[in-house]
């Protein structure tokens, strides 16, 4: 199973196994990862799953959506390698992600 490492901004790290399928979003939760909210439940109708993607991966995980770009408006302190995270699904080829978990929620 692919690994997905969560760093928060105080720099503790959770490191997980996931499912291929599930969403990056559905393993903070399940792993109780702290300062991942995830209000709508995966919709992209809220923006308290955002995360920031590790330098390193922005390439594979790839561009967000339009629609993900709209909710992204929302996100406190958005940044360049910014995403939602339950618009990211875990593959094989995601073994190693690290997302980096903002200060707080918008
Ligand atoms: S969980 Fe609401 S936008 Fe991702």
């Amino acid at each position: 199973m692919p690994k997905i490492t969560y760093i928060e901004a105080n720099g503790t790290t959770h490191e997980v196994e996931a499912e291929n399928g599930s969403t990056v979003m559905e393993n903070a939760i399940r792993n109780d990862v702290p300062g991942i909210v995830a209000e709508c439940g995966g919709a992209c109708t809220c923006a308290t799953c955002h995360v920031y993607v590790d330098d390193a991966w922005t390439d594979a995980t790839g561009e967000p959506s339009a629609m993900e770009e709209d909710m992204l408006d929302f996100a406190y302190d958005v940044r360049p390698t910014s995403r939602l995270s339950c618009q990211i699904k875990v593959r094989d080829d995601l073994d190693g992600l690290v997302v980096h978990v903002p200060e707080k929620q918008g």
